[in-house]
């Protein structure tokens, strides 16, 4: 079955069952190989993809589903060689070891900062907003508290509208120093 959909702002159209997952047509048809499976049963938020404005777990998600509509990746985070304010955070901060969980938690991550979900709230809010957020992406590596270091340094990045030209110099702020300003 042939099935029309946008990826990362691209028209695609793939030839699959309408039953294949989203995560391995992703994986398998399309070679965009930065969404990772982990236990591809749901729980643990690697596969995590935003399908029409909201982040799904692209394991539970049929290809059958997605015609007509639109997914962002990991690898639609970027613009051109310039990362995304959370995927420059996750590596100012050392939000990421072993980086399995990384691409699902940068595409949640991303789409909590753009839509502005912890705009506005001070530090301590953010924070238990940001783990709220996140709460169904697992990480077995860095403990959480790099990985919210790190979005909360890409939200006052995004609120302070700073977003860096292709090839300017893009290091953010870590979290110490936005606590200090
Ligand atoms: Fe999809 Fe774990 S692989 S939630
Ligand atoms: Fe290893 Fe998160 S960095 S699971």
């Amino acid at each position: 079955m042939k099935i029309a959909l946008e990826i990362n702002g691209e028209p695609r159209t793939v030839d699959a069952s309408p039953w294949k997952r989203l995560l391995d047509v992703l994986r398998e048809d399309l070679r965009l190989t930065g969404t990772k499976e982990g236990c591809g049963e749901g729980e643990c938020g690697a596969c995590t993809v935003v399908l029409d404005g909201e982040a799904v777990n692209s394991c539970l998600v049929a290809i059958g589903q997605c015609g007509a509509r639109s997914v962002t990746t990991v690898e639609g985070l970027a613009r051109g060689e310039v990362l995304h304010a959370v995927q420059r955070a996750l590596v100012a901060c050392g939000g990421a070891q072993c980086g399995i969980c990384t691409p699902g938690i940068a595409v949640c991550a991303a789409h909590v900062v753009d839509r502005g979900l912890v705009a506005r709230c001070d530090d301590a809010t953010a924070r238990v907003r940001i783990r709220e957020l996140l709460a169904g992406n697992i990480c077995r590596c860095t403990g959480y508290q790099l990985i919210v270091d790190a979005v909360v340094a890409a939200a006052r990045e995004v609120e302070r509208g700073r977003v860096p030209e292709p090839g300017e110099p893009s290091e953010p702020r870590g979290p110490r120093e936005v606590d200090r300003a």
